[in-house]
């Protein structure tokens, strides 16, 4: 049989040298607490419109993290978008690192990461990355393109809808989101976490932020996924109804701080495999950032934390921190 997986234990053999007996030095990543995700019922939204925001409110002002039932993706979509995925990842390795893997722009397939100095910052995990245009190029695989496709056109609206609501829980105007956010300017991430035998070593992903609005999750019913809340790791405990939603980089820097965008990571299983979906909801390259300020409901906040940057500026800084360290620096970057 061709092999599946990416070559994780060959490659990076030196580092895992390295990590030998490191474990103890850190906490146990394994020993976390459960927590439960506020979960928002978004069918209130057309009910008890304004009880509904309060509690998109509270979830994104204490979580910055929550999860969401009746938002519009039948569970249908779920489950073949799932089966679609397993499908792709489980195409050999040689394939998947082909040039026109899919017919997709090169780099789309990420596996590992390069620039990683040390065990720590390389995500046990594979990934596709798909912009709208490489979706619709994808004519070898029919079923996943419509469902990718399915998925998307909800989860735009969705991210759209959300991020006005912040908006306006920040009395910030909102026209904003359709001005900089057409549809074509967010992606997809598809990820595979394969079984990794040293779960206390690697991360499926480390510790990061995203740099999105916002982000859409559907993960699968393993589990892994944790976020940073007061200090603390806790477990996302999977709901295969629900979408998990976190505000991204440009929505803490666009609300001066007003939601923070939170720490999370993926911590790998030795048994067995892992999918999850990722929906960035991204403005044009183009789109300036700018920190809402001078709203009465972000004082003591009065003036701008963070400098005006353009999405491009904040990508080209995140790859640029990546290629010379293996890790992202993030929105400290661009601090006033
Ligand atoms: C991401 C991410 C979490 C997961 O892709 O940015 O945080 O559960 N994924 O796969
Ligand atoms: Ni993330």
């Amino acid at each position: 049989m061709d092999h599946i997986e990416p070559p994780f234990r060959e490659t990076y053999k030196t580092l895992l040298h390295k990590s030998d007996g490191e474990e103890d030095e850190d906490e146990n990543i394994l020993m976390v607490e459960e927590c439960d995700l506020p979960l928002i019922d978004l069918s209130q939204l057309n009910v008890e419109r304004d009880k509904c925001i309060k509690q998109i409110a509270q979830a994104a002002r204490e979580w910055g993290f929550f999860q969401v039932v009746n938002h519009g993706v039948s569970q249908e979509v779920l489950h073949i978008l799932q089966d679609e995925q397993k499908k792709v990842f489980h195409l050999p390795f040689q394939k998947k690192i082909e040039d026109n893997f899919l017919n997709l722009s090169a780099n789309s397939y990420r596996w590992g990461n390069s620039k990683a100095t040390y065990l720590r910052q390389v995500p046990w995990s594979e990934a596709l990355h798909l912009s709208l245009t490489d979706i619709s190029r994808m004519d070898e695989c029919k079923r996943l393109r419509s469902t990718i496709e399915a998925f998307v056109t909800v989860a735009a609206s969705l991210a759209k809808s959300l991020a006005e609501i912040l908006s306006q829980i920040l009395d910030i105007k909102s026209t904003y989101f359709q001005e900089n956010c057409p549809p074509n300017t967010s992606y997809l991430r598809m990820n595979r976490y394969p079984p990794c035998p040293f779960p206390s070593k690697a991360f499926g992903f480390m510790p990061h932020t995203d740099s999105s609005f916002l982000t859409l999750l559907y993960q699968d019913q393993v589990g892994g996924l944790q976020l940073m809340k007061d200090g603390k790791w806790f477990h996302v405990k999977p709901n295969p109804h629900a979408l998990v939603i976190n505000i991204g980089d440009l929505f803490q820097a666009f609300s001066n701080n007003g939601f923070k965008s939170i720490k999370h990571r993926v911590v790998s299983t030795q048994e067995v495999e892992r999918f999850s979906v990722a929906y960035f909801y991204c403005p044009s390259n183009d789109a300036v950032i700018e920190s809402s300020c001078n709203k009465p409901s972000l004082a003591p906040v009065p003036a701008a934390v963070y400098k005006q940057f353009s999405f491009r500026e904040y990508q080209q800084q995140v790859r640029k921190d990546v290629e010379a360290t293996g890790d992202k620096v993030g929105l400290s970057r661009f601090l006033l």
